[in-house]
C-alpha cells in the first residue's frame, strides 16, 4: 500500500458555484484567515496566527462544512484553531458560520493537512480532530485513506505529550481500519471508544447523514504518549 505524495488530495475541491454571502466571504474574507506555510525547513509557529494569545492550538483535518469546527471555536475562545479543508464550498460554509458567530480564533489551511502537519513545530498541537474522513472503500484506493503510517507519524510529531487525537467514522471498513492502524503506532494510547457521541464532542454534517441512514458511528479518543521514557 502506498500513500499519495504529501500535497496530493483526491476528493473534489469544488462543488456548486458559490453564491451570496458564502461567495462574498470566500472572495473577501479568506485571505485574512488563510494559513500560509513558510518555505521548508522554516516552521510555522501557530502562536503567531492569532491576534490575542491562546492557551493551545487545536487542528481539524477535513472539516467539511465546518459545523464542528465552528461549534468548538465558539465553545473554546481561549484556543486557536486551524482547520484544514481543500473543498472550497466547505471553506466558504465555515466562513459564513464564523462570521455569524463572530469567532476570531479560527484559521484555515485549504490544502492537504499533511503539509500543515509537516510544517508545524514538534509538539505544538494540543488536540487534533479527524472526523468522518473519506472511506475510500475500494481495495485499490486504500492508500488514499488518511489514517496510514506516514500521516500518523506526522500527527505524532505535531501533537504535544498528552494531547488528544479524536477520530470518528460511520463506515464499516474504517471502523476496522482506523483503530487497527492507530493501535500499531507507538505514540497513541486509546482512552475512549464510544458508540454514542461523547460529551464535549460536536455534531458534524457527515455524522448527521450517517445517523439519518441508520448507521452507527464510532467515536475514538487517543492520548499522545509522553516522549520521555516511561518508568
Ligand atoms: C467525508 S468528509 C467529512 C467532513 C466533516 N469532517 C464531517 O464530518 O462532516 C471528509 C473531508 O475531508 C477532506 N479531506 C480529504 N483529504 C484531506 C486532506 N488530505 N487534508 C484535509 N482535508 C481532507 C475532504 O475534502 C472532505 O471534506
Amino acid at each position: 500500500m502506498t500513500s499519495p505524495p504529501i500535497g496530493r488530495v483526491y476528493g473534489r475541491r469544488r462543488g456548486r458555484t458559490l453564491k451570496g454571502k458564502a461567495s462574498t466571504l470566500y472572495a473577501t474574507g479568506l485571505n485574512a484567515l488563510s494559513v500560509v506555510l513558510p518555505e521548508p525547513p522554516a516552521e510555522l509557529n501557530p502562536t503567531t496566527l492569532f491576534e490575542t494569545a491562546k492557551t493551545a492550538t487545536w487542528i481539524e483535518i477535513g472539516f467539511g462544512g465546518g459545523e464542528h469546527l465552528a461549534t468548538q471555536a465558539a465553545a473554546h475562545p481561549e484556543i486557536g484553531f486551524i482547520g484544514c479543508e481543500p473543498f472550497i464550498n466547505g471553506v466558504s460554509s465555515l466562513l459564513v458560520l464564523l462570521d455569524e458567530q463572530e469567532s476570531q480564533n479560527v484559521r484555515v489551511f485549504s490544502e492537504d493537512a499533511r503539509l500543515l502537519l509537516r510544517a508545524l513545530p514538534e509538539g505544538s498541537i494540543g488536540r487534533a480532530f479527524l472526523l468522518f474522513p473519506d472511506p475510500w472503500p475500494k481495495r485499490r484506493h486504500e492508500g488514499r485513506r488518511f489514517v496510514n503510517p506516514e500521516a500518523l507519524d506526522l500527527l505524532a510529531r505535531a501533537l504535544a505529550d498528552g494531547a488528544e487525537l479524536r477520530v470518528a467514522t460511520d463506515h464499516a471498513i474504517l471502523q476496522e481500519w482506523m483503530p487497527a492502524r492507530i493501535a500499531k503506532h507507538p505514540a497513541f494510547v486509546l482512552v475512549d471508544h464510544a458508540t454514542v457521541r461523547p460529551e464535549g464532542w460536536a455534531p458534524t454534517r457527515y455524522e448527521a447523514k450517517a445517523l439519518r441512514a441508520g448507521r452507527r458511528p464510532i467515536y475514538l479518543a487517543y492520548r499522545r504518549r509522553s516522549r520521555l521514557p516511561e518508568f
